[in-house]
């Protein structure tokens, strides 16, 4: 029999090319594709006849429909991010950078659920018994019980699991240490992680009981990262932070049985991840409200409102090329901010060095930031303090003009909740909460922020004259 040939898989993206090369054509990674065994995996091999197919009963889309059962864990933070707690059955896919916090999280949820009374199994690929005991001991978690092994054989893993009581939850960290007898590829390739990931949920599917699986994300490419399996899975869930700040965020990427956009917002402390129920006050706790350069961003995630500070630092460049530096906003959104300010505005920044930070650590991707950047800027600038009990929110257009954006009422009320009186919003924002006593000021476009801007740096004696123009 002929030699079954292998195929050549990107790491990254998976795409399979016929040859080895250096740069992947699907996501332009380099060093990334590995050689591999097309026919490995569960079912494969030789000796395999494809059995005949069966005829499946056809169905109507109305009918009755079942809640999903769902496991909460009473940690309200993580049960908002997957929509209300585990589904029964389904695979949950908490993907994150190592040391962000994951498994940390999870051994918290375990410890919580099996509190409950639930059955939950933690399979660690990654540490051994012994360190898995340590961190349980430093949670606070050590007297619950919650079962562990430590193992990667995928075999051997499903043959612990299918033994006694079925278990509730079942938490593998992680999938990248997974490897099975029947594919041949080394682990952490993407045959590997596939096979091992399709097994699990195969699993949890036939008993019905909720899979969490650990990924990480890899920059590199030697291993092969969660988004070769998020198609695979239920739910997709992202925990992000920053390495020097504290606070962490679960974001959910995908839901097959809740809401995306969710996001659940936590504190790492030395005695693991505590919930943080309200984020605005965490994001505004340092903040110094009188010097130039900081605005007060509205912004939504999901359902809930949160406040956040902008600060940009705008100096005059000693360089040839200025610098844009921007840390937690997308910097060709900002280039697109400064070319509407040169355009329609007079704003000259052909000079001048921009920075831009958003407070904690925290990164925005909603456009409805674009006030709260273009004012930050021009502040900073003119050398001006924004009005301290203000919010910014609306969406730039290339024209210059500000766009409505969604969920107005929502973000004055939380502004309103946390002591802001006033906001600089876009004209014909549609529902204004009724009753209330804020200073909403309707900005109909860039020129006009510009103006008071300006006009409050000129009452101010301050006006950087060579920066503005009159038009
Ligand atoms: P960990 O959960 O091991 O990360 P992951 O599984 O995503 O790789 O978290 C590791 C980091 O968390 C490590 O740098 C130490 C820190 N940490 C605390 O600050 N407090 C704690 O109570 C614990 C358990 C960890
Ligand atoms: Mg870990």
């Amino acid at each position: 029999m002929a030699k079954p040939k292998t195929q050549f898989v990107c790491q990254n993206c998976g795409t399979v090319h016929n040859r080895w090369a250096g740069k992947c054509d699907g996501c332009g990674e380099w060093n990334t594709i590995v050689e591999e065994d097309p026919m490995g995996g569960i079912g494969s091999g030789p000796g395999k006849v494809p059995k005949k197919g069966r005829a499946v009963t056809l169905t109507t889309l109305s009918g009755e429909i079942e809640e999903a059962p769902r496991v909460h864990t009473g940690i309200s933070e993580l049960d908002r991010a997957t929509g209300g707690g585990f589904v029964r059955g389904s695979v949950v896919l908490i993907g994150g950078d190592p040391g962000i916090g994951k498994s940390t999280l999870l051994m918290q949820a375990a410890a919580a659920l099996s509190r409950r009374k639930h059955r939950i199994i933690y399979v660690s690929g990654e540490e051994a018994v012994a360190q898995v005991r340590l961190r349980a001991q430093r949670l606070g978690a050590a007297d619950s019980d919650v079962l562990l092994a430590a193992e990667t054989n995928v075999e051997d893993i499903l043959a612990t699991l299918a033994e006694d009581k079925r278990p509730d939850l079942v938490i593998i960290d992680s999938i990248q240490t997974l490897w099975s007898d029947t594919a041949d590829s080394a682990p952490g390739t993407v045959t590997q992680v596939r096979t091992g990931v399709q097994a699990m949920i195969r699993f949890a599917k036939q008993t019905g009981a909720a899979m969490v699986l650990v990924g990480h994300v890899t920059k590199e490419g030697q291993i092969a990262g969660p988004r070769v399996v998020e198609h695979m899975v239920d739910a997709v869930l992202y925990f992000e932070g920053d390495r020097g700040h504290h606070y962490r965020i679960l974001r959910t990427v995908k839901n097959r049985f809740g809401p995306t956009d969710e996001i659940g917002v936590f504190e790492m402390s030395d005695m693991g991840l505590r919930e943080v129920s309200n984020p605005s006050e965490l994001f505004l706790g340092e903040r110094n409200a009188k010097s130039p350069g900081a605005a007060v961003f509205a912004g939504m995630e999901g359902t809930r409102p949160v406040l956040v500070e902008v600060q940009a630092l705008v100096a005059p460049t000693s360089l040839g090329t200025p610098r844009r530096a921007v840390v937690g906003w997308d910097s060709s959104r900002l280039a697109m901010i400064l070319a509407v300010l040169e355009a329609h505005c007079g704003v000259r920044l052909g000079q001048h060095d921009v920075y831009l930070n958003i407070a904690g650590g925290y990164r925005i991707s909603e456009p409805a930031a674009d006030m709260a950047i273009a004012s930050a800027l021009v502040s900073s600038l003119a050398g001006v303090p924004l009005p301290a009990d203000f919010v910014f929110f609306g969406e730039i257009s290339l024209s210059g003009a500000v766009r409505p954006v969604s969920q107005t009422a929502q973000r004055l009320k939380e502004a309103e909740k946390l002591g802001f009186s006033g906001a600089m919003l876009p004209a014909s924002s549609a529902e204004l909460p009724k009753g209330s006593k804020g200073r909403w000021t309707e900005i109909e476009d860039l020129p006009d922020l510009v103006s008071r801007i300006a006009g409050s740096a000129k009452k101010l004696g301050k006006q950087a004259e060579d920066t503005f123009e009159d038009d």
